[in-house]
């Protein structure tokens, strides 16, 4: 993640620009479980196959396809969830290896990941009914994180923020959904935990899919 002075026309002073190295072209097996909730966000049912195709033989243009396509879906996940009202950096622009989007910190510093954050009870307990409702923003929206924990969300001016999307999957064909949900929803319950919040995160989890899958969000 590079921090770059923006543009004014941006409105904003500081874009992020999150670069995508060869190290986020995970290997297959890893990269499995999210592919297959993928493909409402992609044009055309042969287009995809033929992607998938090329993604697995793992042939140069497949592996282009691979990284392009996972800068090209957290740029897309960020577009949909600020539409949803979850709060995320605001999507700038993309290209094939970057994301620009809005910058959480000032000059001085960034924002601190949640992980490293000593809250005070009150707002513990805000901050995790935030989250809570942002995963169901994000479900509402058709989508699951895959990868919510305190590491990815920052904490900015006093709200928790979510990062780190491009894995994000589409709960109503993916197979695992309930189990990333469970997982995602655990991660934050357990963190509050330790502010003495009960860690109910299955029970939440279970609620949200069930609402979900009733079409009751
Ligand atoms: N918009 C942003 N504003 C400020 N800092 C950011 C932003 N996006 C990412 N970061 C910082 O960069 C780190 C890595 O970003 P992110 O989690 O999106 O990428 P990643 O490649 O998955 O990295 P990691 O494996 O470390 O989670 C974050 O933990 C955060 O500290
Ligand atoms: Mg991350």
């Amino acid at each position: 993640m590079f921090v770059c002075r923006a543009h004014p026309e941006t409105g904003f002073s500081l874009l992020a620009a999150k670069v995508y190295r060869p190290r986020h072209e995970r290997g297959f097996r890893s990269e499995a479980p999210y592919l297959e909730g993928r493909s409402s966000l992609r044009s055309g049912r042969a287009r995809e196959r033929s992607a998938t195709r090329a993604i697995e033989r793992r042939s140069r243009a497949g592996k282009a396809l691979l990284s392009e396509s996972w800068v090209r879906r957290e740029y897309e996940v960020l577009r949909r969830l600020q539409r949803a009202g979850v709060r995320v950096p605001h999507p700038v622009a993309c290209t094939e290896q970057a994301v620009l989007m809005q910058y959480l910190g000032d000059e001085q510093e960034a924002a601190p990941r949640l992980l490293a954050e000593a809250l005070a009870f009150p707002a513990a307990s805000r901050f995790r009914a935030e989250l809570l409702d942002a995963v169901e923003r994000l479900l509402r929206s058709g989508l699951i994180h895959g990868d919510l924990s305190p590491y990815n969300v920052l904490v900015f001016e006093g709200r928790p923020w979510i990062i780190d999307l491009p894995q994000a999957v589409d709960a109503a064909v993916h197979p695992d959904g309930r189990a990333l949900l469970r997982r995602d929803v655990t991660n934050l319950t357990r963190h509050f935990a330790r502010y003495g919040i009960a860690d109910d995160g299955l029970e939440c989890a279970d609620a949200l899919w069930s609402a979900y899958e009733r079409g009751a969000l």
